[in-house]
């Protein structure tokens, strides 16, 4: 059964739609949007191999005019250079102002087509049809898009809000397993901010979840997507509550950016492992039971998630990477810290001490 849930930000609103299939069925919710019947769709190479033919054959069965655009798959693509060669190409298929994209993908596809839909003539609209579990659940949703640069991850963007969401749970059975269990840790992340209650049903679910059931998958993304659109909505700018979106991120995108932005380490990887330090800095600061703790860290570790341990990360490295996170203020660090599960907050007063021990502890583990 179709599940709907609404991004509510006044005239830019727009519908998350979930369904088993809905790919082969996408010109009924994408159609009504256009203003001609024409679109382009933008994927990579292995979305293209797998899920690509059916959005085709539903856009033809339809009348829908199409061009495809397909990039090489992974981070790299989200770089300057593929921007320019996207960007060229839209310009010389005469994509108007009044035309619509189409992001089909995972979060690389949907950040950088979304940020060539925010420059593109000035701005053109854009839908997200996103492949991956880590896209389904976060970074289709919310309008944050952009590109790395030899800073950084993510320093170059703009916020540009899709018209529509469409997430088809069947397009995350042609994945690598490894990709489940990485988005699985934002969908964990919606539990630790600020519902115990999820954390739970995760407790008791999760493992059946990454093994393949739909039915789960399709209510933890249902959830997922429900916790983020209230925290868009109320927050789209990140001048405040959004930022609990990036529990465990400070950490992650540290140990990230330490091993060089590889697939030896997933976002979602690192984001898993950054979710027990961040766990495990709360408790030293006395801020957090320890049993909460207990349960994050068995819970990755009963869900397959990877260990900081089994990497050789230099601490030093890493508190100089989280220096040059892009949340710093003031020459502050903010990191989401919790008094327990379900319950995180902003907090600028974490002693580097405090973090550097944390880490050193973890990485002795
Ligand atoms: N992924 C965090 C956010 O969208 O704010």
């Amino acid at each position: 059964m179709m599940q709907k849930t609404t991004v509510d930000l006044g005239n830019r609103s727009y519908d998350i739609l979930i369904d088993e299939n809905i790919i082969d069925n996408a010109a009924d919710y994408i159609v009504p949007l256009l203003k001609r019947a024409k679109t382009v769709i933008i994927t990579d190479e292995n979305v293209a191999r797998h899920q690509l033919s059916r959005l085709e054959h539903n856009f033809s069965e339809n009348n829908l005019e199409y061009d495809t655009i397909i990039l090489p798959a992974g981070e790299a693509t989200k770089s300057f250079e593929q921007l320019e060669e996207l960007l060229d190409k839209l310009l010389s298929l005469r994509l108007e102002r009044t035309d619509m994209i189409i992001a089909f993908g995972g979060g690389v596809i949907g950040d950088l087509v979304g940020f060539a839909a925010s420059i593109y003539l000035r701005g053109i609209d854009f839908i997200q049809i996103p492949t991956t579990l880590l896209a389904q659940v976060d970074s289709s949703v919310g309008g944050k898009t952009g590109i790395n640069s030899r800073h950084g991850k993510n320093l170059i963007g703009a916020f540009h809000q899709p018209r529509l969401v469409l997430i088809d749970v069947t397009t995350l059975e042609t994945l690598d397993p490894r990709h489940i269990i990485a988005g699985y840790a934002e969908i964990v992340k919606y539990g630790l901010i600020n519902d115990d209650a999820f954390f739970a049903w995760l407790e008791q679910n999760g493992e059946a979840l990454i093994e393949g059931d739909r039915n789960l998958r399709s209510q933890a993304i249902r959830k997922s997507c429900a916790a983020k659109a209230t925290v868009v909505a109320d927050d789209e700018r990140e001048t405040g509550a959004r930022a609990l979106l990036n529990l465990g991120h400070t950490f992650g995108h540290a140990l990230e950016a330490e091993n060089g932005y590889n697939d030896t380490l997933f976002h979602g990887e690192a984001v898993a492992m950054g979710i027990i330090l961040a766990f495990k800095l709360s408790a030293k600061t006395g801020l957090c039971p320890h049993d909460d703790v207990d349960r994050v860290v068995k819970h990755f570790q009963k869900t397959s998630a990877k260990q900081i341990s089994s990497f050789n990360f230099n601490v030093e490295n890493l508190l100089n990477h989280m220096k040059g996170d892009k949340k710093m203020s003031g020459g502050k660090l903010t990191f989401v810290v919790a008094s327990g599960i379900g319950k995180s907050f902003l907090s600028k007063n974490v002693n580097m001490d405090d973090v550097r021990s944390v880490l050193e502890g973890a990485l002795k583990e």
